[in-house]
């Protein structure tokens, strides 16, 4: 749940990250979650982002992602046939609004499975391991709720631990056959508390979001100035005296 402290310590750390230059998420130390992960929900506008992250996976990571080596072109279609009206995309972005992780929340279309919602997930490579991963799948949860999906569906390699221990954590059943599991969690109904949360969460991801453009707009005329500045100075220095 987001307490108030929460909320102002999230705040807090937004307005600090702008004054520091966007950095290689790569080269970052080892990680420490933050307080609270920005994680937001994405439209239709963000395509070209989502298609840029999934064509980032690696072929093993594809095929862990999409059960089958997903090739550039059938990525591709993937993302053209999102359906953001019924769906939920969740993302989380870095410094350079690069979209490092992202979840597929895709809700059943079977009138008679109108309950229920598949999961599907991925983050960067440089990024993994900092609870992302688990982080997407708690908003998903949470997400699903509030739509009223009282189980959620996860369907894993079996050889795919960091998938299945997420799951598992959060309190899903297993079922391995074979190369495949499918792990399928009981959602309890929606209460204020899920509610609300999600609200002030979505909030504090789209402040966040317009705080990262905005410094990302300030360092690249921060470059241009200095590019200007080394321009006129090399000019200068070139100039007979
Ligand atoms: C699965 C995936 C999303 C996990 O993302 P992540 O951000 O690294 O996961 P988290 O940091 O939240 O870690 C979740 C749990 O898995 C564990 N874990 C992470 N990587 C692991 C690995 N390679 N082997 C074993 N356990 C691992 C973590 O220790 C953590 O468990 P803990 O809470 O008990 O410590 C990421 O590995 C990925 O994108 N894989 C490729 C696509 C994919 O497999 N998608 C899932 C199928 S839909």
């Amino acid at each position: 749940m987001v307490t108030p402290g929460t909320f102002i310590k999230a705040s807090i750390s937004a307005g600090k990250e702008f004054f520091r230059p966007p950095v290689d998420d790569a080269a970052r130390a080892p990680h420490r979650p933050p307080v609270l992960v920005p994680i937001r929900s994405i439209g239709p506008t963000h395509g070209e982002r989502i298609e840029k992250h999934l064509l980032a996976l690696e072929p093993h990571d594809r095929y862990l992602r999409f059960g089958y080596a997903a090739r550039d072109e059938q990525i591709q279609r993937y993302v053209a046939g999102l359906n953001f009206e019924r769906d939920e995309i969740f993302g989380i972005y870095n410094r350079k609004l690069e979209l490092i992780a992202m979840a597929h929340l895709a809700l059943s279309i079977d009138p008679e499975l109108k309950s229920c919602a598949e999961f599907g997930v991925s983050v960067l490579k440089h990024a993994r391991g900092r609870g992302y991963g688990a982080r997407l799948f708690d908003r998903a949860v949470m997400h699903s709720r509030n739509e009223g999906v009282s189980m959620m569906f996860i369907h894993a390699l079996s050889e795919n631990t960091a998938m299945l221990n997420i799951a598992r954590k959060a309190g899903a059943v297993i079922e391995r056959d074979g190369s495949e599991s499918e792990a399928y969690l009981k959602l309890p109904p929606a209460d204020l508390d899920s509610r609300m949360t999600e609200i002030v969460e979505e909030q504090i991801a789209q402040t966040d979001y317009r705080l990262k453009v905005q410094a990302k707009q300030f360092w690249n005329i921060l470059a241009m100035v200095q590019e200007v500045r080394q321009g006129v100075r090399d000019s200068r220095d070139r100039m007979p005296i």
